[in-house]
């Protein structure tokens, strides 16, 4: 778990263009999903290109703490053993879920519809996020919630012993909040139904269909209404786990931004719910093409190549397209830098409640960097000063969020000074190869400031 030990700073440089493949882990929604549905099957799951990184490790031992059985075989191959749909025991220790608001949020869900009582905690940042978007759903279908002021945590779900299904429109575009719902409603009677305003990632509904669950989807004009028909006996699956666009996103900038780089990131689904990143930056000028396009499991998947992009223009990203690419507005502020105008960034008042201030941590770095930003309380604009003009060149605070350290790592290996995060450790929660992988590219990433 991140954030217990002793911070890591890092450093990066200019230096050499980036070069060669850059094959990033496996998803991180997915691979939370993967374990959870696992244990919620009846018999062995099968995961292979498991993300080993903390957030989903933490869930992996989650899952055996609600009686599951989960095994790693090396080689990011992974087998669940599951108890079944309303078959979790009630874990005799504190579940304690590191930084991940996904794996938390995902698991209260899970277990709320079920006679059992379970404590969650997590890191610093984890224990600053409001988990009050989830309970209040959680609530409707019976389960009570004791926690820390304002919805914080630790707390303390108490499932519901007779749950009943629940209707529910969320109030903020969350696949996290739509997701706990869906995962309530396995183990309650009767059909239970989400509807969102806004499309958010949809690898629940197609993973819950996958493993058996009875689910549709219609898209009406007030939005997306997902109705699922409670107390299934979830079929083990055979996984394979798709390589996180998330991820991919940082290699990616890192091409466009670093003088004479050429970087191929194979397998990166393009599902339109996660892809919005890869568009903007076209939109941008972007040298960004999707080779060998194709479609696996009923999903887009291409290769991505990324150039170097001198010329890459700002804009005005479309507030719609916000939920598709949400944990990437960081990196996309950082190749906003080193494009020329502005770029504008509109309804996204979801970063300031992820596992940092999104908004906060980067318009402070960038500023710090020599970056003009304009905010508000759902917008920012990042004023680009072009290629070869970001002077760099000093130390920003990472605050237990990964996303914003590996942004920063990013922009240094394009500011005219190094630039050094305070603490890199984080990283290890979603990218725990970062590191390597950059430096196979010829990063020049050092440990320390
Ligand atoms: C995730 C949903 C998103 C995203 C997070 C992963 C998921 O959060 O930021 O990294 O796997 O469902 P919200 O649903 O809260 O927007």
């Amino acid at each position: 778990m991140s954030g217990h030990g002793t911070p890591i700073p890092m450093t990066s440089r200019k230096g050499s263009a980036l070069k060669g493949e850059a094959h990033v882990p496996g998803d991180k929604s997915i691979s939370h999903r993967s374990l959870i549905l696992g244990a919620l099957s009846v018999g062995e799951t099968r995961i292979e290109g498991l993300l080993e990184g903390e957030d989903v490790i933490d869930t992996a031992k989650a899952m055996r703490a609600f009686g599951a059985e989960v095994t790693d075989h090396g080689g990011a191959l992974w087998t669940v053993q599951g108890v079944g749909v309303g078959g979790f025991a009630e874990p005799s220790q504190v579940i304690d879920c590191g930084n991940s608001g996904t794996g938390v949020r995902l698991i209260m869900g899970a277990m709320a519809t079920s006679p059992i009582t379970a404590t969650f905690t997590g890191d610093a940042s984890l224990c600053g996020r409001p988990m009050g978007r989830v309970t209040d759903p959680l609530a409707l279908f019976g389960a009570r919630s004791y926690g820390r002021k304002g919805g914080r945590l630790p707390m303390t779900i108490v499932g519901a012993a007779d749950p009943v299904p629940v209707r529910y429109t969320t109030p903020v575009p969350s696949a996290q909040v739509k997701s706990a719902v869906l995962l309530a409603g396995l183990n309650a009677p009767g059909e239970t139904v989400v509807i969102e305003k806004e499309a958010t990632r949809d690898h629940s509904e197609r993973m819950l269909a996958g493993f058996g669950a009875k689910l549709t989807v219609e898209t009406f004009p007030e939005g997306r209404v997902i109705t699922l028909k409670g107390q299934p006996e979830l079929k083990p699956q055979h996984i394979v786990v798709p390589r996180d666009p998330s991820s991919a996103a940082f290699p990616v900038c890192a091409a466009l931004i670093a003088e004479g780089s050429d970087v191929l990131v194979p397998n990166i689904g393009l599902n339109p719910t996660r892809a919005g990143l890869f568009t903007t930056l076209r939109e941008m000028g972007a040298d960004l093409t999707y080779e060998n396009l194709r479609e696996e499991g009923g999903e887009p998947v291409a290769d991505l190549r990324a150039r170097f992009s001198p010329d890459l223009q700002g804009i005005e990203v479309p507030p719609e397209r916000a939920a598709s690419m949400i944990d990437e507005y960081p990196v996309l502020s950082v190749v906003a830098s080193f494009a020329g105008g502005v770029t504008v960034m509109r309804g996204v008042k979801e970063l300031r409640v992820k596992e940092s201030d999104r908004i906060d941590s980067m318009a402070k770095g960038l500023r710090a960097a020599g970056i003009t930003v304009e905010e508000g309380e759902d917008w920012w604009i990042v004023h680009g000063r072009g290629f070869g003009q970001v002077p760099g060149g000093v130390t920003v605070a990472t605050k237990l969020d990964h996303r914003i350290a590996m942004s920063f790592i990013v922009m240094g290996l394009a500011t005219e000074k190094p630039m050094t995060v305070d603490d890199g450790s984080p990283i290890a929660t979603s990218f725990p190869v970062f590191e390597p992988l950059m430096a196979a590219l010829g990063a020049t990433i050092t440990r320390g400031a």
